[in-house]
């Protein structure tokens, strides 16, 4: 069953948009409009954008837009109806009961036992851990310095030797095979079910609120494997779930602290650092890096100090970096990781390690420089090209320019030097741009002074071009109705050539129709296609980009020349696809009065 659109649009307008951002992010007024930091990108000057007028937001920075609902669904990653529900709850609108039919409610109830059979599972490895039988486990974590207290925060526990001691359990508890199976703690053979986990340590895995999604197991001492995980369940994802998150998340502290470990978050906590998180015997997911920039815009990475740690911090840095969060990494030699390092060196040592830990860059440079012998003038020459190409990874020319003083003086490479390297590299690659493949190709013999733009497909560019004048003139429409007027018999919807703008522009001149004021209203259009499933997103970038462009070029001919661009483009395609000769000379009538166009 689905809503009516009356009814989301009533939840949209008692929702302004400019109030649930605030619950979010801090907006300042300025002009007509509110900004502040966007919450979906890195950023140090506010370009996130919110029209109350419009009931819009947009970020000029990274493109993010959209209404109320997108809000919400970015931000809180919820589904559309998800994000209907959330704002009626809001405003205090009763929904009608979406009653959910036949297969999307067995789904749901199933889910919703999942929950409860993990925790109770949970529960009984705990009781297990401190009855006799688990003896050997209590001890296990005692040795390993753990006290009652992070045992009890941690909900750690214990599974018997008994094969199939925790079904029997969760059977005698009324839970069917239908329900068991699914929860991955159980492995079903034609000899009988038995425990998935048997004699181990177990590790209960939390989401971030707090409800167990599904386990570890570590061996007491050696054997193999040494940690087995729950699989994935329709509970468990593991690129979507950090250990530790449901108590870091509350943590406030400044930054957080990524390791690789259950055990190593469990130290850290105990030791007071409690704003630590793994990922799940996996490496770092682009979720994983989306869902920590929810909480912070630094992360120290405290992976192990071996060759497999490295390799996980270079691949996590970019990741993380892509998603606004400035990493700096630790070093934790002489130990291997962070439990290991507590034990050995204590909580203050590794307090100092933190504000020592190195900026994610320079940590780069250097592991590069491990592999390269610095005596050999071939791999130094290479060292140095290397570098000199990250560093043009760096756009605002301040950065740069910082980053060429601290590797040229961590490094002891001549400053001048890396730095006319990296600008005879800039003019090679066209700077601004982050080099791309295939432009270490080009020499930079006969290069022009000037650093130069790479060009992009000039025919790719042509389309952009037009798209960007269909988008513009959206927007004029949007922010000033009177234009429909001026417009009116001289360009319509069926000019727009993207099939998305052409449906977008179709539901625009509808609205101006109908509305008694002329006026459209961007976000009410934006809610249907949310609520029909479409790629909203598309569009809501195409309305806000709009948007913005119109009051940018406002000038007198600026509208005159926005429609004789697309009418000029859509005649030329008419052309290329006119059947007989009186047509195309109608057409080419038609392009020459375009000339004459003075819209005021
Ligand atoms: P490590 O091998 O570094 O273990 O694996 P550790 O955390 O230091 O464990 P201890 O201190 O020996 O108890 C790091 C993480 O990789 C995953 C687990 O999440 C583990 O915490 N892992 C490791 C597995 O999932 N399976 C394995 O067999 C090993
Ligand atoms: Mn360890």
């Amino acid at each position: 069953m689905r809503y009516s659109e009356e009814l989301i649009d009533e939840v949209r307008s008692r929702n302004d948009i400019v109030e649930v951002i605030s619950g979010y992010i801090q907006l300042k007024k300025s002009g007509a409009n509110y900004f502040g930091l966007c919450p979906f990108h890195g950023e140090k000057t506010p370009s996130f954008s919110v029209s109350p007028e419009k009931q819009m937001y947009h970020c000029f920075g990274c493109g993010a837009s959209g209404n109320v609902f997108s809000f919400l669904m970015q931000y809180e990653q919820l589904s559309f109806p998800e994000a209907v529900q959330r704002l009626a709850d809001r405003a205090g609108i009763a929904l009608p009961k979406r009653e959910l039919t036949g297969k999307a409610k067995e789904e749901a109830d199933l889910r919703q036992k999942l929950f409860e059979v993990n925790k109770l599972a949970a529960n009984y490895f705990y009781i297990q851990l401190k009855s006799p039988k688990g003896e050997q486990g209590l001890s296990y974590f005692t040795g390993r310095a753990l006290t009652d207290a992070t045992i009890r925060h941690f909900g750690l526990g214990y599974s018997n030797k008994t094969s199939d001691d925790l079904y029997r359990f969760l059977r005698g508890r009324g839970y069917a095979d239908a329900v068991l199976k699914e929860t991955g703690l159980f492995t079903y053979t034609e000899k009988g079910v038995f425990d998935k986990f048997w004699n181990r340590v177990m590790f209960p895995i939390m989401d971030a609120n707090s409800r167990v999604i599904g386990f570890g197991g570590r061996v007491m001492g050696d054997g193999e494997p040494k940690y087995l995980n729950s699989p994935e369940t329709r509970i468990f994802e593991k690129s979507r779930n950090l250990y530790g998150l449901n108590f870091a998340r509350s943590s406030r502290k400044k930054y957080m602290l990524l390791c690789e470990g259950y055990m190593d978050v469990i130290a850290m906590h105990q030791a007071g650092f409690t704003n630590s998180v793994a990922s799940l015997g996996t490496s770092l997911t682009e979720q994983h890096a989306a869902i920590l920039r929810r909480y912070t815009d630094t992360v120290i990475l405290t992976y192990d100090s071996d060759g497999a740690g490295v390799k996980a911090a270079l691949r996590a840095i970019p990741m993380l970096r892509n998603v606004g969060i400035s990493t700096k990494v630790l070093n934790m030699r002489p130990h291997k990781d962070p439990d290991e390092f507590i034990k050995a060196e204590g909580r203050e040592a590794f307090e100092q390690r933190i504000a020592e830990a190195r900026n994610s860059f320079l940590f780069e440079i250097d592991v590069l420089k491990r592999d390269l012998d610095m005596d050999d003038p071939e791999q130094r020459t290479r060292f140095y090209r290397e570098t000199a190409r990250k560093l043009l990874e760096f756009d605002e020319p301040l950065e740069r320019e910082s980053y060429i003083d601290a590797v040229a003086r961590e490094f002891f490479i001549p400053k001048d030097e890396l730095a006319a390297l990296v600008n005879r590299m800039g003019l090679s690659y066209g700077t601004g741009s982050r080099p791309s493949a295939g432009a270490n190709a080009r020499g930079s013999a006969g290069m022009p002074e000037q650093p130069v733009k790479m060009q992009a497909n000039p025919r790719k560019r042509r389309e952009d071009g037009i798209r960007q004048s269909e988008r513009l003139l959206l927007g004029m429409l949007i922010n000033d109705p009177t234009d429909f007027d001026k417009i009116r018999g001289i360009i319509g919807p069926a000019d727009f050539q993207d099939p998305v703008y052409r449906k977008a522009a179709a539901d625009v001149f509808a609205q101006h129709e109908k509305s008694p004021d002329g006026k459209v209203l961007p976000a009410q259009l934006l809610s249907r296609y949310q609520a029909e499933g479409d790629d909203a997103q598309e569009i809501a970038g195409l309305f806000s980009e709009g948007m913005a462009a119109s009051l940018r070029e406002s000038g007198p001919k600026a509208l005159t020349e926005t429609v004789r661009k697309i009418r000029k483009n859509s005649l030329d395609v008419k052309l290329r696809e006119a059947g007989d000769i009186r047509e195309m000379q109608e057409i080419i009538r038609q392009q020459a009065e375009l000339a004459n166009l003075d819209l005021g």
